[in-house]
């Protein structure tokens, strides 16, 4: 049975912290599953470590669609949100349409939106049709065109904004919140006022949960470690490792051996070969 929405609002009543990850296919959602992750985001961030652009923004609800499907494949107990990505949901008819597909196509449980008390009307809509939605405050990286890559909130008029932005979101019906990159107290301060769950990301250990994207975690780049991450491996060096031993076993000879492969009948092969005969 999959992890569902009341479970997790259950998990703030009862105190319990709630781990949260981004994963993009269908091994990733296995090992993810395995591990007992009661979320997994199909966060659009996978425009950025998948597919290689500079932002979320080119992210289309198709390529979304393409991926969320392999992790509904691969997962059988996590409640699988996915992105809505960026143009998708700029009204409410867009949002039924682009959601709906979420669900009914690529089978995710939820979705996820960027923004404040404006998408409001569109989360209560999605949600009065039966689909649950998480919202997202603080940096929102869809935006990153308009508020740059940076903490928000820090100052006093701006963290009031998140703060009422956050209770127009419970309001409408959001079921949880992720919280980007705000500052530790103010995130406290929204946790405390709202009855769904807060999911941080570089907002400190006051919220109810933390959600991190599968790459930083991991560590699968080489050059690169977000403050907000912790990494608990190394897998760009792990990997890099392994492949450079693959090639230097395949350039020696080393690699594969009779056991990698399979032998037929020698008989067989001899009558296979006559038409072929060298001399
Ligand atoms: O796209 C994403 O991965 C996200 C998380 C960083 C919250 O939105």
């Amino acid at each position: 049975m999959r992890t569902t929405i009341l479970d997790i609002q259950k998990m703030k009543r009862r105190g319990e912290r709630i781990p949260m990850i981004t994963a993009y296919d269908y091994t990733s959602a296995q090992i993810v599953d395995q591990a007992g992750i009661p979320l997994i985001l199909v966060g659009d961030s996978l425009g950025m470590v998948v597919l290689g652009h500079s932002s979320t923004v080119p992210v289309t609800l198709d390529e979304m669609i393409h991926h969320m499907r392999a992790v509904v494949r691969g997962s059988q107990q996590a409640l699988v949100i996915g992105d809505l990505p960026f143009l998708t949901y700029t009204s409410i008819d867009k949002a039924l349409h682009s959601a709906g597909r979420l669900l009914q196509e690529a089978g995710v449980q939820a979705v996820k939106v960027e923004g404040g008390a404006a998408v409001a009307p569109i989360v209560r809509r999605l949600v009065e049709v039966g689909i649950p939605v998480m919202a997202h405050l603080g940096f929102t990286p869809q935006s990153v065109n308009q508020i740059g890559m940076r903490v928000q909130g820090r100052r006093a008029a701006d963290a009031r904004q998140i703060i009422e932005d956050a209770m127009a979101l419970e309001a409408a019906g959001a079921f949880a919140l992720v919280l980007e990159l705000v500052p530790i107290q103010l995130a406290e301060a929204i946790t405390k006022r709202l009855r769904i769950p807060t999911i941080g990301i570089g907002a400190g250990a006051g919220c109810d949960g933390q959600v991190q994207v599968w790459h930083d975690l991991l560590g699968l780049y080489t050059d690169f470690v977000p403050r907000h991450t912790r990494r608990y491996a190394n897998l760009a060096e792990t990997i890099s490792a392994a492949l450079q031993s693959y090639a230097s076993d395949v350039r020696s000879g080393a690699f594969p051996t009779e056991e990698h492969g399979s032998k037929m009948d020698g008989e067989a092969l001899a009558e296979a070969l006559k038409p072929f005969a060298t001399e």
